[in-house]
């Protein structure tokens, strides 16, 4: 199946959705994709409605967390074409995740048809064009799973593929409107280890963080960001993307990307960097950024990037002004590790990026500029939108 030009301009978006009501929520489309190997091969995709899959109870997908997933975006641009952005860096990044995670890698025929049939049969629940908008996207979750059956620690004989697709609209904040949230370091818990997974997108690395992140949310801070679990003392990324920062001198702007070996490489934050580079002439820093430096307030302004966050401002960081408690491992009494406790209000500090309360002037920038170019409205230089 093929999703040509002609066809994503014939099938407008459905009228059964309420475009101005998305939310970051899955919702029951026409159909989801598979494709299963076995006998050491993939096989082909076919399309399958419902929501549900079968799989075996020993799979380790279910028992040890032997799966990847991706997370891509679809737009429409003002014609009514639908284009997918940057897939062929997920397609590499899922690799990656298989190998760490010692699954077969997917081959392009199996990745790029998958997605083109997917795309294709849910062509109506691409939200209209939206210019400048926050969200407003057919979100689609690749994912891949060891479901065979094997009790060892090992891997099975069958893996499978799965495409699912759902219109999605901001996650952070309002659909219309540039969202500039609050944060808050998560610094009484590691997101990943140091030699550990953090680089790869494997749902190991997501679970964890749900308790702390929930509370968080609870007390005003919808985002969240994690230090390198070695020192606590650099910033690795928020819980949901990538961490930037901007610093102005005089009519220089600078980008500062955080580099550590456990974040994940961002979509949108190496497309931001290409826009900060090549479309606005901005220095790019890329290096360790000591949280200490936001503490320092070195920057004018921090935003967040990933495919479900987009570009989200953050307008002020706070964090804890005391050691965190650690308690101890060994205890065969009561079970252990390290806790999350929000910590209370006198003992956290809050830093404002410019005023504090409304998105930067460069986080701005960099939204309309990528956002423009995810829904076709400037000349595709760097030949992101697929298919071209
Ligand atoms: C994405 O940005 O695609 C992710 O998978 C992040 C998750 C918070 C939804």
């Amino acid at each position: 199946m093929s999703v040509n030009a002609s066809a994503r301009q014939a099938t407008p978006p459905s009228s059964s959705v309420d475009w101005d009501k998305l939310g970051f929520t899955e919702r029951e489309v026409n159909a989801h994709v598979r494709v299963t190997y076995k006998d050491g091969q993939w096989g082909k995709p076919a399309l399958h409605t419902g929501t549900d899959l079968n799989v075996h109870y020993a799979a380790p997908c279910l028992n040890y967390g032997q799966q990847a997933f991706e997370g891509i975006k679809a737009f429409r641009t003002k014609a009514g074409s639908v284009h997918i952005f940057r897939p062929q860096e997920n397609f590499k990044r899922i690799n990656l995740s298989a190998s760490v995670a010692s699954m077969p890698a997917l081959t392009e025929a199996v990745f790029f048809d998958s997605l083109k049939a997917v795309v294709a049969a849910n062509l109506e629940y691409v939200p209209p064009y939206q210019p400048n908008a926050s969200g407003g996207a057919l979100y689609i979750r690749p994912l891949l799973l060891a479901t065979g059956p094997r009790l060892l620690l090992d891997s099975p004989d069958e893996f499978t593929f799965v495409i699912w697709v759902s219109p999605v609209g901001s996650l952070y904040g309002s659909a219309k409107a540039i969202p500039a949230v609050d944060g808050f370091v998560l610094d009484t818990f590691d997101r990943t280890a140091p030699m550990g997974t953090g680089h790869t997108k494997l749902g190991g690395n997501y679970a964890p963080v749900f308790k702390p992140t929930r509370e968080a949310k609870k007390r005003g801070f919808p985002i969240t960001l994690h230090l390198d679990s070695a020192t606590r003392t650099y910033i690795d990324e928020f819980s949901t993307s990538n961490a930037l920062a901007i610093k102005r001198h005089g009519d220089a702007t600078t980008l500062v990307v955080p580099e550590s070996t456990s974040i994940l490489r961002s979509v949108t934050k190496i497309s931001v960097v290409d826009i900060a580079k090549k479309l606005l002439g901005w220095n790019v820093e890329l290096r360790p950024v000591a949280f200490q430096e936001v503490k320092d307030k070195h920057f004018d302004e921090f935003l967040a990037a990933g495919t479900a966050a987009g570009v989200t401002p953050v307008r002020s960081m706070s964090y804890n002004t005391k050691q965190p408690r650690l308690v101890s491992g060994g205890s065969t009494e009561e079970p252990h590790g390290p806790r999350f406790d929000f910590p209370p209000d006198n003992v956290v500090e809050r830093i404002d990026f410019g005023d504090g309360k409304t998105a930067g002037e460069g986080a701005k920038v960099l939204f309309d500029q990528l956002t423009s170019y995810q829904c076709g409205d400037q000349e595709d230089v760097f030949g992101w939108l697929w298919p071209a």
